[in-house]
């Protein structure tokens, strides 16, 4: 092979973790720091030099479509490859083995944050040509994940997926290199206890036929966003680099402390900013609060509320709640009011599986 790996970016599956959010919307979509975690994995491909990426949707591809579109203005190319049901990451590797052909490819979970972890993981696979080279992290319960046992030089010695009785705290994150030989063991694989073609079960296969695969140490930010907590630590670590610019307009009975991105066509009115935040276009916030690591989407209104360590999709509106709503994930066109001055009384509409804290 010569040049850059494709990419395969897997974006389908049922997100069950994520739910109630995950209802409306794919969990790949669900934004950080006002992008969709989806688009941070293609930024990080992009960066890279894999610009011929294919991209594996499920049943609500057509929400991914209308988002990503063709990349272009990503700077990819993006083939879109349907994954009738969600069988698995090898599985997913089997459905886009047309597109992959006989190159090399970087496979990326589209629901992972993998801060810097791609360029080391070339690196590694460029220079050592193995079969497959996998990014690895320590993690505090191995148990969750895939897992490797790795010798010395760096050779994996084995993969076992969700172990109960871990080998190490090394853990399989969701970045993969792989050469054309995955395609044989995802082929030979048979599904797991929870039905599905494992990765880990395919890397296995490679390391019982004699193929090298190499692991690399990560020790950046990473997670999986498949949780409510995980989402938000998401969303702060990708605002903490927040560049302040203020392209709305804010008023001079507002303050401002710390890293604020202001949208165009935001407007804030007699209210306090302390980043790092980001205020989404067209956003009306009014006598209200906005704290740090907080994401407020475009066209949100807040109106005599607090908001921060947060992420509120585009237009949702906050209007007269005394306190400050914290360390929570407001879905689209969300609306919250005060209620009527009925001491201990509350009223709400709330869809299946939401989760609510009320102090
Ligand atoms: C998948 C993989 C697992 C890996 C994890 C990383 O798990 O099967 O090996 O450690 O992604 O996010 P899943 O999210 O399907 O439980």
């Amino acid at each position: 092979m010569t040049g850059a790996p494709k990419g395969l970016v897997l974006a389908g599956g049922d997100g069950t973790r994520l739910r109630p959010l995950s209802f409306a919307m794919p969990k790949q979509l669900v934004p950080v720091a006002n992008r969709p975690v989806l688009l941070h994995a293609l930024d990080d491909l992009r960066a890279a030099g894999v610009t011929d990426v294919g991209v594996v949707v499920g049943d609500r591809g057509a929400q991914i479509r209308a988002v990503v579109g063709d990349g272009a203005a990503l700077g990819l190319r993006i083939t879109y490859l349907v994954q009738d049901r969600p069988l698995g990451l090898a599985h997913c590797v089997r459905v886009a083995g047309d597109f992959l052909g006989a190159d090399d490819f970087v496979m990326y979970l589209g629901d992972n944050v993998v801060r810097g972890g791609l360029a080391p993981l070339l690196a590694d696979f460029a220079a050592g040509r193995p079969a497959a080279q996998v990014l690895l992290a320590r993690v505090a319960d191995p148990r969750a994940c895939g897992v490797a046992d790795v010798e010395r030089s760096g050779r994996i010695r084995r993969v076992v997926e969700k172990p109960a009785d871990p080998p190490s705290d090394l853990a399989l994150i969701g970045v993969y290199a792989f050469s054309a030989r995955i395609h044989e063991a995802v082929a030979a694989i048979r599904p797991s206890r929870r039905g599905e073609l494992e990765i880990t079960d395919a890397i296995q296969w490679l390391i019982d036929h004699g193929a090298p695969v190499g692991g690399s140490l990560f020790t950046g930010f990473w997670r999986d966003t498949g949780r409510v907590d995980d989402l938000l630590a998401c969303n702060r670590e990708l605002l903490a680099t927040t560049v302040h610019s203020v392209r709305g307009d804010v008023d001079g009975a507002s303050s401002v402390r710390g890293p604020v991105r202001v949208e165009p066509g935001a407007r804030v009115i007699c209210s306090q900013l302390v980043g790092p935040a980001v205020i989404g276009a067209d956003a009306v916030i009014e006598n209200s609060y906005v704290g740090p690591y907080t994401a407020i989407g475009p066209g949100c209104v807040l109106a005599g509320a607090g908001v921060e360590d947060s992420v509120v999709m585009e237009s949702t509106s906050v209007r007269g709640v005394h306190g400050v709503i914290h360390h929570s994930i407001l879905g689209r066109s969300v609306d919250i009011t005060s209620s009527p001055p009925e001491p201990m009384r509350h009223r709400l509409v709330v869809p299946d599986q939401s989760r609510l804290e009320i102090g």
